[in-house]
């Protein structure tokens, strides 16, 4: 059994995971790591290369190869990245070697919170807590074209909305570690919920589990 905490929370797209898992991590003196950034990186590598993003040899040559600690959020930010990220996401051999890096990350003193979409399932099984964040899809492609807008992008709505969709019924119907709560997370609707009042609810659930770590 580890001795750090772990902390894991999965959910879909824009359903503001990423976000709570930056708070958290500050605020418990938590490593952080957004592992989405993984799987994009694999998809750019590809992208960049003009190699196809079904090409397994290729892309679990370049996860393989991937330093998690030059990962560079800015250079992944793209819609476009995200949407290729969850075409190398289902392929196994992929998957099997981003898996590893990720676990030893969290495995690392003192403890991480980690965030995408197999954590709780299939990365860290035994973490001390772990969250299914979601919202609806309307209020999730809402929040991904303010995020376009707000960068000077121009984006429609309703485009946004159907790759929202796309990418959700792609994660969440992949052989290989769908998106999906495990069994024992705690379901966490952002849909009419700011990033503080998540964030609060979020940290009663944690300050339980130190309590009880505690007195073992
Ligand atoms: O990591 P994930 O893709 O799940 O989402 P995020 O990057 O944390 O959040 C997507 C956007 O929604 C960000 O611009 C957040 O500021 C916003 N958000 C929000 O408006 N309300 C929340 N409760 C959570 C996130
Ligand atoms: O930020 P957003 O939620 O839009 O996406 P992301 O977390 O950057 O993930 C991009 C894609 O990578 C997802 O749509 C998944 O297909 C894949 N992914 C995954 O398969 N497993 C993870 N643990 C994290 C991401």
């Amino acid at each position: 059994r580890q001795e750090g905490l772990i902390i894991a929370i999965d959910g879909p797209a824009a359903s503001g995971k990423g976000t709570l898992a930056r708070r958290l991590a500050a605020h418990y003196g938590l490593n952080h790591f957004d592992t989405g950034l993984s799987y994009r990186a694999v998809a750019k590598a590809l992208l960049d290369t003009g190699q196809p993003l079904d090409d397994a040899a290729a892309a679990e040559e370049a996860a393989r190869a991937l330093d998690f600690r030059t990962l560079d959020r800015e250079a992944l930010s793209a819609h476009s990245v995200g949407e290729a990220a969850s075409s190398v996401a289902v392929i196994p051999g992929v998957r099997r070697a981003l898996v590893e890096k990720q676990r030893t990350f969290a495995e690392t003193p003192p403890g991480a919170v980690l965030d995408g979409r197999d954590i709780g399932t299939v990365v860290c099984p035994d973490a001390d807590l772990k969250l299914y964040v979601t919202a609806k899809a309307e209020v999730r492609a809402e929040r991904r074209w303010q995020e376009i807008v707000a960068a000077g992008g121009k984006a429609d709505y309703a485009t946004v909305l159907a790759d929202v969709e796309r990418r959700d019924a792609r994660d969440m119907s992949r052989a290989d570690s769908p998106l999906k709560p495990a069994d024992d997370a705690h379901l966490l609707d952002t849909s009419e919920m700011d990033i503080e009042t998540a964030f609060l609810a979020a940290t009663r659930l944690i300050d339980e589990v130190l309590a009880k770590k505690k007195t073992i």
